[in-house]
């Protein structure tokens, strides 16, 4: 089958007047049904089939900073082929979005990830695996990857640099691919990944201590011990696997981490265990089960339990040591398995299990006492959000600045951006017009100072059907962008953004 064609060609397209130069790289052909009516693979969500090579963008309105040098990379869920069954929009195949500025200009690039399972599809010109709300046994490909295995690792859900590459993952588990974070060129699966944790291989949410210029990776799957943990070196070699037991299959998404501790989850949120002994994959919240956290020695050693209020994590903010306290930030769902409402008909269950506002999620603050082994904790911030950034210099350590994305109620999409001062409460909102949709966004610093510099964010006007990309300043983000770049076409949403600083 014709898989993709490659077009060479320069093309000139006119902006506002001004010519930007556009090359484009490759087309993939659209396989999803025709008319499709899907909420998560339209509007918004509808997936980018053109790679692009773009160089010195249109500035539509303000300046690009100077002093503002690196990578924004976005990773979005951009399906090919239709699904097996039910598609989660999480299920999609990764492409990879990239935006360099140096020098006050900016270039763009995007690619799909190429990944095992998306190139058998195309050869297939078919799906092969079924998604996370299908049954794994729908699934025409043997084995696959994922927690729960009989899926496609479609690396699509997180991007982070590490050792010179952006290195993509998938949150159901899988291998973590390489890039050049710069190009998007593709250098192929990270060799040891796959074997990860006995074969589970590595989840979405590898953690970066730049300080110790060290990767913390984990993988969870269905076989005991059901939890690894895992430390790339500065070179991105694999240098310790330790295993961290739980007491049964867990959907951890995310973990935390400190100078000497990795924090672990073990949240009342999983696999039916009576369903899951019948191959049924169904998650459900235990709520009078507590939240456990564990404390776990970087350099090896037990790993210290503590109880905490019934809630998932999705995602942590941060994490640091205050004497013998381990100090964790995370975002505490008040209900995290949201009732569905017939009023959104035949999409009713899938709305809900993306509705991020629904779980009524806020910024919360965990103490881990390691002298007395007791949980204390309280909310921090009343503003229901999620998807925190944090500047990565102070990952791990005490800090005082996070930024995190709001979401349009009743969907997967990021309708605006807050800013929390952990020191003084303060809290500044910026909010999207209707219609239009941010991408998270990491801090891109300019100096020392903490969170001094830049946020940077894909946004998409569904409205116009145009993307771009804008820069505010981290200090005023209600105050709106101090820039904006033109990019070559509407972006398909998706998850999860870093920056990577040009050293
Ligand atoms: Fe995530």
């Amino acid at each position: 089958m014709e898989v993709g064609s490659r077009d060479r060609r320069v093309a000139r397209h006119r902006w506002y007047g001004r010519a930007v130069n556009t090359r484009v790289v490759r087309r993939y052909e659209n396989h999803l049904p025709p008319g499709d009516d899907h909420p998560y693979r339209t509007g918004a969500w509808r997936p980018n089939l053109v790679e692009y090579d773009c160089d010195d963008l249109d500035v539509i309105e303000g300046r690009i900073p100077d002093d503002l040098r690196g990578t924004y990379l976005r990773n979005t869920e951009n399906p090919l082929l239709p699904a097996i069954g039910r598609y989660h929009p999480f299920d999609g195949d990764g492409m990879l979005h990239s935006i360099t500025f140096d020098g006050g200009r900016a270039r763009y690039r995007n690619r799909m990830v190429q990944t095992t399972g998306l190139a058998a599809e195309l050869e297939a010109n078919a799906p092969l695996w079924a998604g996370i709300i299908e049954a794994p046994a729908k699934s025409i490909g043997l084995d696959g990857w994922g927690a729960r295995g009989r899926m496609k690792d479609a690396s699509s859900t997180d991007v982070i640099v590490h050792a010179g590459k952006a290195l993509t993952s998938f949150y159901q588990c899988g291998e973590l691919y390489a890039h050049d974070p710069r190009s998007l060129e593709a250098h192929g699966a990270e060799p040891w990944s796959k074997g990860f944790g006995g074969g589970a291989g590595v989840s979405a949410h590898p953690k970066l201590d730049v300080n110790a210029n060290e990767l913390l990776v984990f993988g969870y799957g269905t076989k005991a011990p059901y939890f690894t943990l895992g430390t790339l070196d500065a070179n991105g070699a694999l240098i310790r696997e330790v295993p961290v037991p739980l007491p049964g299959p867990r959907l951890p998404h995310d973990m935390a981490f400190t100078e000497h501790y990795a924090i672990v989850g073990d949240f009342p949120l999983f696999w039916d265990p009576a369903l899951l002994a019948q191959g049924v994959h169904r998650p459900r919240f235990y709520k009078d089960t507590p939240t456990r956290f564990g404390v776990v020695p970087r350099a090896g050693g037990e790993t210290v339990w503590f109880d905490a209020a019934p809630t998932y994590v999705l995602h942590f903010i941060n994490a640091y040591e205050d004497g013998t306290t381990i100090i964790v930030d995370g975002y505490f769902q008040e209900d995290p398995t949201p009732k569905p409402d017939p009023a959104d008909g035949p999409w009713a269950g899938l709305r809900k299990m993306v509705d991020v506002a629904a779980m009524r999620a806020r910024p919360h603050r965990w103490r881990l006492d390691l002298a007395t082994g007791r949980c204390t904790e309280e909310k921090l911030f009343d503003l229901v959000s999620e998807f925190p950034s944090i500047d990565a210099r102070v990952g791990g350590r005490r800090y005082r600045t996070a930024f995190a994305m709001t979401a349009k109620p009743g969907w997967f999409l990021f309708d605006g951006m807050a800013r929390f001062d952990l020191e003084t409460g303060a809290q500044q909102t910026f909010t999207w017009a209707d219609g239009v949709y941010g991408s998270e966004g990491p801090v891109a610093p300019r100096s020392d100072r903490e969170s001094d510099g830049y946020i940077v964010t894909f946004v998409s006007d569904t409205n116009a059907d145009t993307s771009e990309c804008q820069i505010f300043s981290a200090d005023h983000i209600d105050a709106g962008p101090i820039a904006r770049v033109r990019l070559p076409e509407r972006l398909c949403a998706g998850t999860h953004a870093c920056w990577a600083p040009i050293a």
